[in-house]
């Protein structure tokens, strides 16, 4: 048994921040409360906001949980080692209490202490300002903590794009940070010349968001105010802490995912790492959480989101010959590891099964159909899809513009996007011309 299961390592992050003396909270619904800037809770500290700006007062100003949340921005690439669209972060929290000294060394010490990675292997990134956000200054004062703890040719300086965080939605509390990321190694890495912590390649794993410091209040209107007082929202995925400490190549070899993969693979002639068994894997227990969380499959907002990751999961399932029976099996699997920590999946057996059985009968017609007008349009396209073509997959049979780029991407094709948007934009035109 690996000494860091995902169990030990939630145990030992709450411990550690529970002696710190942190307030353990709950994991809150994938729904957001309130928040019309959130169509889904996107961060551990999405459901805290209002602490942040001085709107509600938290039960501690310590706070420490490890919160699902779902982020659907990057959902291109997963498929590689470690994007996901679920994902649990072990958040701790300052609500006016502690700020950067406190919350680095916090960090560190966990990191050298508690887990003991290698810290040779450690990179730490600091803000380095930028001229975009004029009036934030770039953070010297976490650069120098940090030198009193890690040799400075491993304190890197990124800019806004990776070291200012948030607001999680819209506008909201927001702030420059510092990020840890382990050292996997070149084999993992790209080889350019510009590699480095914030390249996407896996050489660097951004392993802790260590600290965003709560500082600023990004308006609608764009503008940055000051909050009322200074806090600390920082976040470390479980997940990539579990590839770190367990030694494994990708997320979904972490105990995490390698049960509900090898229900997938036992049962299908997918390869374990390929990018369908990643992505049936990936979207399936996403859907699982949301549906769980009283979301329902439909066209518009969260609801969409759904709908697009359980067709998504279809179609990969249906290409590689899964049938339903498998997938229900995988669910299955899901909520025997997840349950234990989020009871709201112990109640909704049947509810997943019945909704995954319904979306799928309701789309089952549609790819059929969909699949086979999309092979013969292959077999007449050199490398480009024509966007009339796609525009009629999508107007007279229903396969959404999604589905028809995914399968594109599968056959090394592209859409013509120009006549695609041509197309759709004389359809908006005929609409309004008839009302
Ligand atoms: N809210 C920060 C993040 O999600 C910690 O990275």
């Amino acid at each position: 048994m690996n000494m860091w299961s995902h169990q030990k390592i939630r145990e030992a992050f709450l411990k550690y921040f529970v002696e710190h003396d942190h307030l353990v909270i709950g994991s809150s619904s994938l729904v957001p409360v309130g928040d019309p800037t959130l169509l889904l809770v996107n961060s551990g500290m999405a459901p805290l906001k209002p602490f942040f700006t001085g709107e509600k007062v938290p039960p501690h100003k310590r706070l420490c949980n490890i919160q699902k949340r779902v982020r659907t921005n990057d959902i291109e690439s997963v498929g590689d080692r470690h994007h996901l669209t679920f994902l649990e972060m072990m958040g701790n929290w300052s609500i006016g209490d502690y700020f950067k000294q406190e919350a680095i060394e916090l960090a560190w010490r966990m990191i050298s202490e508690v887990f003991k990675f290698d810290t040779s292997r450690i990179y730490v990134a600091v803000y380095a300002g930028n001229n975009k956000l004029p009036g934030i200054p770039p953070d010297n004062e976490s650069h120098k903590i940090w030198k009193n703890l890690i040799s400075s040719e491993r304190i890197v300086r990124l800019d806004a794009e990776s070291n200012f965080w948030g607001p999680a939605g819209a506008y909201g509390p927001c702030g420059p940070c510092t990020e840890v990321f382990f050292d996997r190694g070149e084999s993992y890495g790209c080889g350019r010349s510009t590699c480095g912590p914030d390249c996407e390649c896996g050489y660097f794993l951004e392993i802790w968001n260590a600290g965003v410091f709560m500082q600023y209040y990004l308006q609608e209107d764009g503008t940055f105010t000051e909050l009322p007082f200074k806090s600390v929202d920082a976040g470390a995925g479980l997940e990539r802490f579990a590839v770190v400490l367990q030694a494994v190549d990708s997320v979904y070899e972490t105990d995490l995912l390698k049960p509900i993969v090898d229900t997938i693979v036992w049962r299908s002639n997918l390869p374990a790492d390929s990018r369908s068994t990643r992505i049936i894997v990936d979207h399936l227990r996403c859907s699982i959480f949301m549906i769980a969380d009283g979301i329902r499959p439909a066209n518009l907002g969260r609801e969409y989101i759904l709908r697009r990751l359980l067709r998504r999961t279809f179609l990969h399932s249906k290409l590689a010959g899964i049938d339903t029976a498998v997938l229900q099996e995988a669910a299955v699997m899901v909520r025997e590891i997840f349950s234990t920590y989020y009871t709201e999946l112990k109640s909704a057996g049947e509810l997943i099964k019945h909704i995954l059985e319904q979306e799928l009968s309701s789309f089952e017609k549609t790819l059929n159909r969909g699949l086979r007008e999309f092979n013969k349009i292959v077999s007449r396209s050199s490398n480009v899809i024509s966007g009339d073509d796609a525009f009629r997959l999508h107007d007279t049979l229903g396969f959404s513009i999604e589905i028809t780029k995914e399968l594109a991407h599968m056959h090394g094709l592209t859409i013509d996007e120009e006549r695609l948007k041509e197309r759709f934009e004389e359809h908006r035109a005929r609409s309004r011309g008839k009302t």
